[in-house]
């Protein structure tokens, strides 16, 4: 037998020679369909199979929740469901395209500087009621000002005021007849550094500052609290840190990171996940280099501009500036995580199970159960801080939801006023204690 012309690779290889070209790049252009699919973890054929009728919303409470029988259970949209724009059917998509495609209502905030204890400025930025409302909810002239519930915005990493979601929610919570005042973290909102202190993704201490600030100023307004990713991240472990005495009808926690240990490791996963460490730790960088005068005399600034992560920055300033022996342990320290049990006041929490940023593995489950203080909403999708909704992407499911729900909780007979009532009973206790902080301010000075 003629060995050559039997060869079985010769065969092969003349037979692949036959198939034309334009099928090798359809072929290709099939693969490379299906790697970025997968990529991006589309789900529009799901959504497609499931008849574009969406996804049920998961919650989670303890038996005998208060929250949940007297709030949760009466707002509708947490009883529907949840379905993505279509043509932002990707995690990765609504959450990169969150602050280009939601558009930006057009208002002016009114700004007040805060000093802190240490001698911090804090931009608070005000939108009231008042200034958007073309017919006041307090129409009958009944209710005075004070009536009028106040909702304080915590923003998320390295946003301020003019990120285009803080004002898409503080527009449309206005408009339903709230007030609503952004607490600028310190340093942002183009507020410069004015004491030897940075804002890390602990810092809590300010966040109660000025929550104790507005009560003190107006006691008889029901306040509350919204915050968004490492927002959400602060004002839940300032809940915990500061117990009974949070001065709170009610708090809302969107998109929390809630433990930065397991959200570090998670950064280090993925190509998508390397991507947004890479883009975040940036953006710190960013909004650090704006301040870098004192970076520079509290941490280590070369470290800090050498940093290729969210790990690194945090390595380099605030683990040097918080005296933290290894990263880890800041990272324990400044977790949400470990103070869940200890919230005192109703908290609602959602959470996409898709969240590329902050993943669901970090969710304290149990704890949540444990407290009935907290009700969990999850979906399967949203992707973070995004939740858009509607053929237009025009829309954010998670704002309506805020709004439902803080418009029931705020009309709650039992939890609003047992709350507002212990408030009355404690104002003594918090006179005590304020008088005591600013004795420490003064030694401070
Ligand atoms: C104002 O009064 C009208 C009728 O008198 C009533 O329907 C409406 O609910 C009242 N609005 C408020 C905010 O009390
Ligand atoms: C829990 O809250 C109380 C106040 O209610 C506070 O004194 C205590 O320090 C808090 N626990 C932790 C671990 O922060
Ligand atoms: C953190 O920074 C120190 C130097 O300040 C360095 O020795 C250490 O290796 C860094 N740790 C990590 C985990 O990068």
């Amino acid at each position: 037998m003629d060995s050559d012309s039997v060869s079985p690779y010769k065969l092969i290889f003349k037979a692949l020679t036959l198939i034309p070209i334009s099928h090798y790049l359809l072929i290709s252009v099939f693969v490379s369909i299906v790697f970025v699919y997968n990529l991006l973890e589309f789900h529009i054929l799901q959504d497609v199979f499931g008849g574009f009728g969406g996804g049920s919303v998961s919650l989670t409470f303890g038996s005998g929740s208060e929250l949940y029988a007297e709030v949760v259970s009466k707002c509708s949209l947490l009883h529907g469901r949840y379905l993505a724009t279509p043509w932002l059917s990707s995690p990765h998509l609504q959450t990169i395209l969150l602050n280009a495609v939601v558009k930006t209502p057009k208002f002016m905030y009114k700004r007040e500087l805060f000093r802190t204890s240490d001698g911090g400025t804090i931009a608070l930025d005000w939108l009231m009621n008042s200034d958007v409302a073309e017919t006041s909810f307090q129409v009958n002239g009944t209710s005075t000002a004070a009536d009028i519930p106040l909702l304080i915005l915590v923003p998320g990493l390295t946003s301020d005021q003019n990120s285009p979601y803080i004002k898409e929610i503080a527009y449309k919570m206005a408009k339903h007849g709230w007030n609503v005042v952004v607490s600028n973290h310190r340093g942002l909102g183009g507020v410069p550094l004015t004491s030897e202190c940075f804002y890390t993704a602990g810092k809590s201490d300010d966040l109660g500052e000025v929550v104790n600030y507005l009560h003190q100023k107006q006691p008889e307004t029901p306040l509350y609290a919204l915050g968004t990713s490492l927002g959400a991240n602060i004002l839940v472990k300032y809940l915990g840190e500061d117990g009974v005495k949070v001065p709170l009808v009610g708090a809302v926690s969107i998109s929390n990171p809630w433990d930065l240990l397991i959200g570090d490791r998670f950064y280090t996963r993925g190509i998508m996940q390397k991507f947004y460490n890479r883009v975040l730790g940036n953006s710190l960088k960013g909004a650090a280099k704006l301040h870098q005068e004192v970076y520079a005399r509290l941490s280590d600034w070369e470290g800090i501009e050498k940093s290729r992560s969210i790990r690194d920055f945090n390595n380099y300033s605030a683990r040097i500036a918080g005296n933290f022996e290894t990263i880890d342990a800041f990272h324990r320290w400044a977790s949400c995580a470990r103070l869940v049990t200890n919230v005192s006041v109703p908290l609602f929490c959602l959470n996409a199970i898709d969240d590329p940023v902050c993943t669901d593995e970090a969710i304290p489950w149990d704890e949540i159960r444990k407290n009935k203080n907290i009700v969990l909403a999850t979906t399967e999708h949203g992707g973070h801080i995004a939740f858009f909704e509607g053929i237009s992407g025009k829309s954010l499911w998670w704002i309506r939801v805020v709004e439902e729900y803080l418009s029931k909780l705020h009309v709650s007979p039992s939890l609003s006023k047992q709350q507002m009532n212990k408030f009355k009973e404690s104002a003594s206790e918090t006179l005590q204690f304020e008088d005591s902080v600013s004795r420490d301010n003064k030694k401070s000075v």
